[in-house]
């Protein structure tokens, strides 16, 4: 039966028109991957929650920094696995801490081909696993635990990171990394803020990858954000941007696209979504099931994340994309 008005489907009508008419595109240099490397190990160790993620060994983790680099990736993110940990985390700052090793080598190879950006925190590398400084009442210390993040900042960049991204969510922590960064002859080097990140389940995976239990059936409650917050995440972001912040992090990204929606509208900085492990698992554990089709989940999920209006996403994808879809 002929119908007034308009028809959609007319631009639905073959695979050409819908791609003339995407509104929304992802490239291989929209993706930053993260990369686990940790201390004391020769050949990189799988991790069983996420599959196609290991823990590398130095040697490892620079053949991997080099293959995504020829395949067009433009950042990776690293996080350390140190062979001890203690109290404050002191191998986040020690110059001889794997992570600062690792910058060391991969600045030298190829730093100029691709960004290298260092996780800056401490919760791989404390006793408790707590992101910071834990006080006498048993709560994270805000104020002592900017020290520590001030010198890790200065460490990652002494190491060669051109990007620190402090993931703690301690107050304050942007304005006193770049004053510290400035202050040691790093106002070269940018600050991507984990912004609005919130207390999830969806990190489980990401703990089993860092070798990370919080002491005591702790939580983070006290510092990450309450998901059944949205405003307060402009909170956050606008005092990240007024303390100097490059680039800002919404965290997790597939529970929290109305987050990044809401971000979009309030900056003009490049905004970074975290499409994090349990995220990432969930996807593998129902397509191993035969439960959904891989690679059409994946690409339905980073394609919302950036629809949403993240600039750059995070993903254990990252390789995966470069390779099938690049
Ligand atoms: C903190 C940090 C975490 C993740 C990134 N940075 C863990 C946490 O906050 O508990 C999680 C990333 C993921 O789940 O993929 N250093």
């Amino acid at each position: 039966m002929a119908f007034p008005g308009s028809r959609p489907r007319r631009l639905r009508t073959s695979l050409a028109m819908r791609e003339l008419v995407a509104e929304t595109r992802l490239h291989t240099s929209n993706f930053v991957a993260p990369l686990f490397v940790k201390e004391g190990i020769t050949s990189p160790q799988p991790i069983a929650s996420l599959p196609g993620v290991v823990q590398h060994s130095l040697d490892s983790l620079e053949r991997e920094v080099q293959e995504l680099a020829s395949l067009g990736v433009r950042g990776v993110i690293l996080f350390g696995v140190p062979e001890k940990k203690d109290e404050i985390g002191s191998g986040a700052f020690d110059p001889q801490g794997i992570v600062q090793v690792a910058l060391q080598r991969l600045s030298k190879t190829v730093g100029s081909e691709i960004v290298l950006m260092a996780d800056l925190c401490v919760d791989e590398y404390t006793s408790h696993g707590h992101c910071g400084i834990v006080g006498k009442n048993g709560d994270v210390d805000n104020d002592s635990t900017l020290d520590v993040y001030a010198k890790i900042a200065v460490a990652q960049a002494n190491a060669g990171a051109q990007v620190v991204a402090p993931s703690g969510m301690m107050d304050g922590q942007v304005g006193v990394i770049r004053s510290a960064l400035d202050a040691n002859g790093h106002s070269d080097v940018s600050i991507m803020a984990y912004s609005a990140k919130y207390a999830s389940g969806l990190y489980g995976p990401f703990r089993d990858a860092v070798d990370v239990s919080i002491a005591n059936g702790g939580n983070r409650k006290g510092y990450q954000q309450d998901f059944r917050n949205a405003r307060e995440s402009l909170v956050e972001v606008q005092a990240d941007i007024d303390q100097g912040a490059d680039i800002v992090m919404v965290k997790p990204a597939l529970s929290y696209l109305d987050v990044i929606s809401a971000v979009r509208a309030m900056t003009h900085l490049p905004i970074a979504a975290y499409h994090v492990s349990g995220e990432y698992a969930m996807v593998k554990a129902a397509a191993a099931n035969g439960w959904i089709d891989h690679d059409t989940v994946a690409l339905e999920q980073l394609t919302a994340i950036r629809r949403a209006g993240a600039d750059i996403i995070l993903t254990y994808f990252t390789r995966w994309f470069a390779e099938n879809n690049g």
